[in-house]
């Protein structure tokens, strides 16, 4: 049934305001759709009882956290960043298997937020995990970083009461609900990035060298797949090393993937058919800006068996 939109608005509103009382509210937004309808959901329900959170946990791609405060600062919605990029790190380090690293990185958001929680004097998290991001994790997929009790998982662990207003919705409702609310396309229309940002896209180890790998040619990825308006495109460091030849010698280097689907709601996806010129520009592209790379592959696997993202 086609959601409406005006009234689901409403309703959440209601409940934000019910549940919250006098009391104050936490976010945390990512600069991703889902977030940030929630920001402004919450925004619309408490005004400057809302604090809106940039977590810059070191794995956002170039130029993400200016640009996200900007857009949440310009929406009238009070926001601060945090810095934890030290703790994000920490907790990762060492750590290669998937499941290892997304417990470690919704180990370190919920504690960041339960600290956010009591600096702000605030009573409530409000966060935007959508129907998708559960149904996931409740399925064994992979741990999404948002879903706490749907698993058992007790949010006052992390000293958290939790409210998810988007909770029943798959993305495309998120962007009409998005749209009725009065956000900027740019934002509805925002390619998906996902909680544990960059580390998703990182087989092995996450470290600081590593993620900037990865982002620099998510940008160039980004930027040449632009046109196409892909569902989501990015670049993925595999683990693994191939032989190359630079400059007449032996080289072995690292190995990015090119990653661009076509979905409607990321339960399932098909590969972009990217013509082969601009395949190719991304292959020249990134291995002469970034020396460490040898080896590009598109990957042409749809969803399922493959997910979308790499771990
Ligand atoms: P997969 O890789 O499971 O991803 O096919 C489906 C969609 O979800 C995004 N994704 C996440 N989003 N927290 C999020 O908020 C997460 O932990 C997470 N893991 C994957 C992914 O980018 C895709 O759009």
């Amino acid at each position: 049934m086609a959601l409406n939109t005006r009234k689901f608005i409403n309703e959440q509103i209601n409940k934000i305001k019910k549940e919250v009382g006098n009391g104050k509210a936490i976010c945390a937004t990512s600069g991703g759709v889902d977030s940030m309808v929630c920001a402004a959901l919450a925004h619309r329900a408490l005004g400057d009882r809302l604090t809106a959170l940039f977590i810059d946990d070191g794995l956002m791609r170039a130029n993400e956290p200016q640009e996200v405060i900007r857009i949440l600062r310009r929406l009238g919605i009070r926001t601060v960043l945090i810095n934890a990029a030290k703790d994000f790190f920490k907790a990762l380090k060492g750590k290669k298997d998937p499941e290892d690293m997304r417990k470690a990185f919704r180990d370190t958001f919920y504690k960041t937020l339960g600290l956010a929680v009591k600096r702000f004097n605030a009573t409530h998290l409000i966060q935007g995990t959508i129907a998708a991001d559960i149904k996931e994790t409740k399925g064994k997929i992979k741990s999404q970083h948002n879903v706490l009790s749907q698993i058992g998982i007790n949010p006052l662990k992390y000293g958290l009461k939790i409210i998810e207003p988007l909770v029943t919705l798959y993305k495309p409702d998120v962007r009409k609900v998005g749209k009725a609310l009065g956000l900027p396309e740019a934002i509805c229309q925002r390619m998906p990035f996902p909680g544990p940002g960059l580390a998703t896209r990182v087989v092995g180890e996450v470290t600081p060298q590593r993620v900037s790998i990865v982002r620099r040619a998510t940008l160039i990825v980004e930027q040449e797949l632009k046109n196409l308006k892909p569902f989501q495109a990015f670049a993925v460091l595999l683990s693994d090393r191939a032989t190359g030849i630079v400059n007449g010698k032996r080289a072995f280097g690292k190995i990015i993937v090119i990653r661009s689907v076509e979905s409607k709601n990321a339960m399932t996806a098909t590969p972009t058919r990217i013509p082969y010129k601009i395949l190719e520009k991304i292959q020249k592209r990134i291995v002469r800006e970034i020396p460490e790379v040898i080896k590009v592959l598109y990957d042409i696997t749809p969803k399922p068996p493959s997910t979308i993202e790499y771990i």
